[in-house]
């Protein structure tokens, strides 16, 4: 396979890993996961927005604009023959002496590679609805990043496998955050509601899209933080993510637990989500 490093698309296993790379060492950098449908990158635009934007938040140098970007994952998705999957872009700080202390203006190292994914298993989640888990959010502040630190978001999605649940459903004090690789939806008499775009979670693109999709649809948004008491009296539940789309929720365990039946304003969503694929 083929994989990207600096501006360039070479064979997998010949890229120089450093140590000394701040991302390792610190998890210091930024990543995007872009979804492939039919050879064509989905939200291209936006995904690449939002890494700027982290990586301002983060003061990483970026080296290279939009379009070079676009060409490196076209050039990525035809060498892999990839049709359907995601590409994973990372960018870390760069390589230097082990030090807290960073220096403004380091040479950022670029690396990713693609991922067939059969849609079929997708679809499965999609049709069937996804078994999740309530856990506490022991992530930092700035969950507004899509930074590679994700340990919380690890520990949580693994808790939630261990009970057999595919997504971990995260509350800090009480109040719904997100997902553990996610955004979480709620929809109470018709109203869809959904946390703030704060630096208490990732503002997902797909959550992005659902939102404008329900405005089109005339639904009734709230982006408004909730409870878990308002979690598990919902009339529907349903995560988004880019590997995911729209997925229902259908049951909650955990110190917590609660059936969810699929709702119609969930199926709509889903159903208009896969018209904007093209
Ligand atoms: N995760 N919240 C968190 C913590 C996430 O990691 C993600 C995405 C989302 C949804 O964002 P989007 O709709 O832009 O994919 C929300 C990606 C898919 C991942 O880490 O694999």
């Amino acid at each position: 396979s083929y994989v990207l490093y600096h501006d360039q698309i070479i064979k997998s296993g010949s890229i120089p890993v450093d140590p000394e790379d701040r991302g390792y060492l610190f998890g210091d950098g930024i990543y995007e996961v872009v979804f492939v449908y039919n050879k064509k990158p989905f939200a291209f635009q936006e995904h690449f927005d939002r890494f700027v934007q982290s990586s301002k938040k983060l003061e990483l140098s970026m080296p290279y604009d939009i379009a070079t970007f676009k060409n490196l994952m076209d050039e990525l998705i035809h060498k892999n023959n990839m049709v359907n999957g995601m590409v994973y872009i990372q960018m870390t700080r760069g390589v230097a002496p082990r030090n807290h202390l960073y220096e403004r203006n380091m040479q950022s190292v670029v690396t990713g590679f693609a991922k067939s994914v059969a849609l079929d298993s997708i679809l499965e989640s999609q049709s069937k609805g996804i078994q999740t888990y309530l856990t506490e959010d022991i992530r930092w502040l700035r969950c507004d990043i899509k930074s590679l630190n994700l340990l919380g978001n690890v520990m949580a999605k693994r808790k939630a496998a261990d009970y057999d649940c595919q997504e971990a459903i995260q509350h800090r004090d009480g109040t719904v955050t997100e997902g553990s690789s996610s955004n979480v939806f709620i929809v109470k008499n018709g109203t869809l509601k959904t946390h703030p775009a704060t630096n208490l979670i990732l503002n997902g693109i797909t959550r992005q899209i659902v939102l404008k999709i329900a405005d089109r649809l005339q639904i009734p948004v709230e982006e408004k933080s909730f409870s878990v008491e308002e979690l598990l009296n919902a009339d529907e539940v349903f995560i988004t993510s880019t590997t995911m789309e729209v997925a229902p929720v259908v049951r909650l365990l955990g110190t917590q637990e609660q059936n969810y039946q699929i709702g119609p304003v969930t199926l709509k969503l889903q159903e208009n989500f896969k018209l904007q694929i093209e």
